[in-house]
């Protein structure tokens, strides 16, 4: 399918206001967005248009039914050539859009669509991807639902948006993680393996307390006992067990980040065992108490790649990172980093170069 994208400039870019040594995270957008409209079972009128805001009915179904939807992904400056600015897995994200979509009873995206209106506003925008170390272009595609309509159905009208921010480090330090118990992100049978926002604006409440007893995030443990770990409010887990790199494995109320993907292959062919497996807690602690548990860190497009410097379960705080050097996990870091970057060969073709 040909997509013809209309485009409407910016008067003015307005870049120059773009402390690119200052860039912080999520504050900043880029001068152009990319909108598409789905009508009458089709997708029509692409279009890019100036960064600003929407005009929305205050009937729009998603604000109250909450069919809404987003990814997140980077795009990097080459360190090979000037001009060239790298994708990191996007087809992966619409991929993941779509899956999210289907469970949220939204029409898919079609890949190309998705990648033509990606590629054609990042050509646009392309001198906002940061040029300094830690900074990338993070890229928000999403979907909403845009009937103005009360009654719960799924919606007749929806919105597909990209627009982007550059962006410096999500988190600045190694993170203390509290152990959830009480409380659930998401429930068998329900929408946990889908990036809607629902699951980010019902993990705040729980996110909020742990942040008042001190912690920096909550490490969601399963639904049905709190026993096994799942994953934390912004990314995936990992545990090194010695020299053996443990995963929970992906289950139906949790968010299969195409990071932690990108980090269990990258672990593989660097010659490490990576186990995916359920994890529990009582199983960190006996590690942790018998010097096995080396090393604990945490993956996500926005935070990538991030220490744990220990995590509190039943009142007590666990410590971690005075137990190892983080040895694995800096030099996966440096691994994905250096693909992404292009100073070494994308030995699995995750790059997108535009
Ligand atoms: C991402 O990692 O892209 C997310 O959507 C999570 C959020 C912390 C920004």
């Amino acid at each position: 399918m040909k997509f013809a994208i209309t485009t409407e400039k910016v008067k003015e870019s307005r870049i120059s206001q773009l402390d690119p040594n200052n860039i912080g995270f999520g504050k900043v957008f880029t001068d152009h967005m990319f909108l598409a409209d789905y009508e009458n079972g089709e997708w029509i009128n692409p279009r890019i248009v100036p960064y600003g805001p929407m005009s929305l009915s205050p009937a729009t179904s998603a604000i109250h039914y909450g069919q809404a939807i987003f990814e997140g992904m980077k795009v990097f400056a080459s360190s090979k050539n000037d001009h060239d600015i790298v994708m990191f897995r996007p087809t992966d994200n619409a991929k993941r859009l779509n899956k999210s979509a289907a469970r949220l009873a939204m029409p898919e995206v079609p890949e190309d669509l998705f990648m033509a209106g990606l590629t054609q506003l990042l050509e646009l925008d392309r001198q906002w991807v940061p040029r300094v170390e830690g900074g990338a272009l993070y890229v928000r595609p999403y979907m909403f639902a845009t009937d103005d309509f009360i009654g719960v159905k799924p919606s007749e009208r929806y919105c597909f948006a990209i627009f982007c921010c550059p962006v410096g480090p999500y988190y600045n330090k190694a993170l203390r993680v509290k152990v959830e118990e009480e409380y659930s992100r998401a429930a068998p049978g329900g929408v946990g393996f889908t990036k809607c926002a629902g699951n980010y604006a019902a993990a705040m409440y729980p996110t909020a307390l742990a942040q008042k007893e001190g912690f920096d995030q909550v490490l969601w443990t399963d639904p049905i006992e709190h026993k096994f770990v799942e994953e934390t409010g912004t990314t995936n887990f990992f545990a090194v067990l010695n020299d053996k790199i443990v995963t929970p494995s992906l289950t139906h109320t949790m968010l299969a980040g195409i990071t932690r993907d990108s980090v269990v292959q990258s672990l593989r062919h660097l010659g490490h065992e990576v186990e995916e497996r359920p994890l529990s807690v009582n199983e960190l602690k006996e590690h942790l108490s018998a010097g096995n548990l080396k090393e604990l860190f945490i993956t996500g497009t926005a935070a990538t790649l991030i220490n744990l410097d220990g995590f509190g379960h039943d009142g007590q705080y666990y410590e971690v990172q005075k137990n190892g050097d983080n040895t694995i996990s800096t030099e996966v870091k440096k691994f994905l980093d250096d693909i992404k970057l292009q100073h070494s060969d994308d030995v699995f073709s995750w790059n997108v170069v535009i």
